[in-house]
């Protein structure tokens, strides 16, 4: 048998002025749209900003229900937003922040399973790179070239 080893690169810093001008708008888009979260039963909000080809930034939050599999993540519901502002227009980097209730997160928020399945989705539908800006509610902040490399071995339509 063979050990394999899979290595995922990526960028850190270490506040938001060392990021360039476009990134940092789009963080602050994502810390903007905090206050958007409809999260009654767990409290903990997740923004999303989106930056479309055309440069254009769409932000959502996530958005709870009382029936708790039907909650919305945050990165979906910018997708969707995206997809409705300019339909067939691939987005090329997504910054993602949270805010949880009793603490302050100081490290990067990572998006859940589902979200890494719909940001890979998109980046083979589009055979176009889709960023990852990831920060929690202050400290690092980490950047992935591309939001596949979060989910090595995630199921491909390419087996259809
Ligand atoms: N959540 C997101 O919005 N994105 C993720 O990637 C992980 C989790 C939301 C879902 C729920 O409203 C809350 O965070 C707690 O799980």
């Amino acid at each position: 048998m063979k050990s394999k080893t899979l290595t995922i690169g990526f960028s850190e810093v270490d506040r938001p002025d060392q990021l360039d001008a476009a990134d940092r708008e789009l963080l602050e888009a994502a810390t903007a749209a905090l206050p958007n979260s409809y999260s009654p039963y767990s409290k903990f909000k997740v923004a999303a900003a989106a930056r479309l080809e055309d440069g254009t930034i769409v932000a959502a939050a996530n958005t709870e229900n009382a029936a708790y599999p039907m909650c919305i993540c945050a990165e979906p519901n910018a997708m969707a937003a995206a997809a409705a502002l300019r339909p067939g227009m691939p987005v090329v980097t997504m910054a993602i922040t949270v805010k949880a209730p009793t603490q302050t997160l100081n490290t990067p928020a990572s998006p859940c399973g589902s979200c890494r399945q719909i940001l890979s989705e998109h980046e083979g539908r589009f055979g176009h790179s889709l960023r990852l800006i990831l920060r929690g509610e202050t400290g690092p902040i980490y950047v992935f070239d591309r939001a596949g490399d979060l989910l090595p071995f995630g199921f491909s339509g390419e087996l259809l």
